[in-house]
């Protein structure tokens, strides 16, 4: 394990006014994007659309890496340029989804867990070869009657940490990525009483397992109301729970903390970013985003799979990583959305 080269990768992922683009949609995922813009899934349009997302002018000023799906790290842009040439070539660290999704939790009907770790060492040598830096791997955890389990909780956060030690033997640096689901109507209060359990049920696994804490990212959500709860606590409320909930979670030695957006809106992902920063807190590590809906989604809808949209498209995109970027110092104002 290269140390060095682990906390130097995990700090630029974390740079200041810097966050990761999620663009590792499974086939799955990605189609039912597609679907929403009816869009057919193919290959090429699966190529054209995320070469056209990292190609997006100045992108590397706000984008420190970019989280790619087996299919795209093999993949070459339209002229031949191989896809994780396009990224590093602007100093944007490629990175790699190694889960191999979610199966149904043995035993524990309602419930998920995370596979991927039969070969996992091998393929991370042969990412690394390709010019990987990084890799994510995302365990789901249900909010709903008896729900977590103390079973789904602790078998999902001792694969994170396998998945973590296996990664940093290959000099990989791991995203540790535990979501608690927005799905539901349970309140702010549950959610957060689920984040703290899952966390230090992962932190205690990453010990466990002897994993290198400076050489690791962790990835979670924000402490929300259910998407269905009656009463949505406001943006002041989510920042103070999610900052009390990391404080009392995350070890100092962990070097950042990249949020997913899970659910939320594009601007709803930037406000709450933002208003963590803007607390004033005192705080060991960098808060930061690894969003996929939130940074894709408005070009997504304005690509609706027309190379003719392109430039609308890599505007949109553009303008949330750089609104992003203002959340990430805590300077980001609504009436920059209407800058653009
Ligand atoms: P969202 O920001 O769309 O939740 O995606 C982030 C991600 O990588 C989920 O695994």
């Amino acid at each position: 394990m290269d140390k060095q080269r682990l906390v130097q990768t995990a700090r630029a992922l974390v740079a200041k006014k810097k966050g990761i683009l999620a663009a590792d949609e499974s086939g799955g995922t990605i189609k039912r994007r597609f679907d929403s813009i009816n869009v057919e899934s193919t290959e090429e349009n699966r190529r054209n659309y995320r070469e056209m997302l990292f190609r997006t002018a100045g992108i590397a000023d706000f984008v420190s890496g970019v989280i790619l799906f087996d299919e795209t790290i093999r993949q070459d842009g339209a002229d031949g340029t191989p896809m994780v040439k396009v990224l590093s070539d602007q100093g944007i660290i490629p990175g790699i989804k190694v889960d191999k999704g979610v199966l149904d939790m043995p035993g524990h009907p309602g419930e998920k867990f995370t596979q991927g770790l039969d070969g996992l060492g091998e393929r991370l040598i042969e990412y690394r070869e390709m010019g990987a830096g990084f890799a994510k791997w995302r365990a789901v955890i249900t909010i709903a009657d008896g729900m977590p389990s103390t079973a789904c909780i602790e078998a999902n956060m001792r694969s994170l940490a396998m998945y973590a030690s296996i990664c940093q033997d290959a000099d990989i640096v791991p995203i540790v990525e535990p979501e608690v689901l927005i799905d539901g109507d349970h309140d702010i209060e549950t959610c957060d009483a689920v984040a703290r359990r899952t966390i230090r049920s992962l932190y205690r696994a990453l010990a466990e397992q002897d994993v290198f804490i400076e050489g690791t990212i962790l990835k979670p959500s924000m402490v929300v109301s259910g998407k269905n709860c009656s009463r949505q606590a406001g943006v002041d409320e989510v920042a103070e729970r999610t900052i009390a909930c990391l404080k009392n979670s995350v070890p100092a030695a962990n070097p950042g903390v990249v949020f997913l957006s899970g659910g939320q809106t594009a601007v709803q992902s930037t406000v709450h970013l933002n208003a963590m920063n803007a607390m004033g807190v005192n705080l060991p590590w960098r808060l930061s985003f690894s969003y996929g809906r939130a940074l894709q989604e408005p070009a997504l809808e304005a690509w609706a799979g027309s190379a003719e949209n392109a430039s609308l498209a890599q505007g949109a995109l553009a303008l949330r990583a750089r609104l992003n970027g203002a959340a990430t110092l805590g300077t980001y104002k609504p009436e920059m959305e209407e800058a653009a």
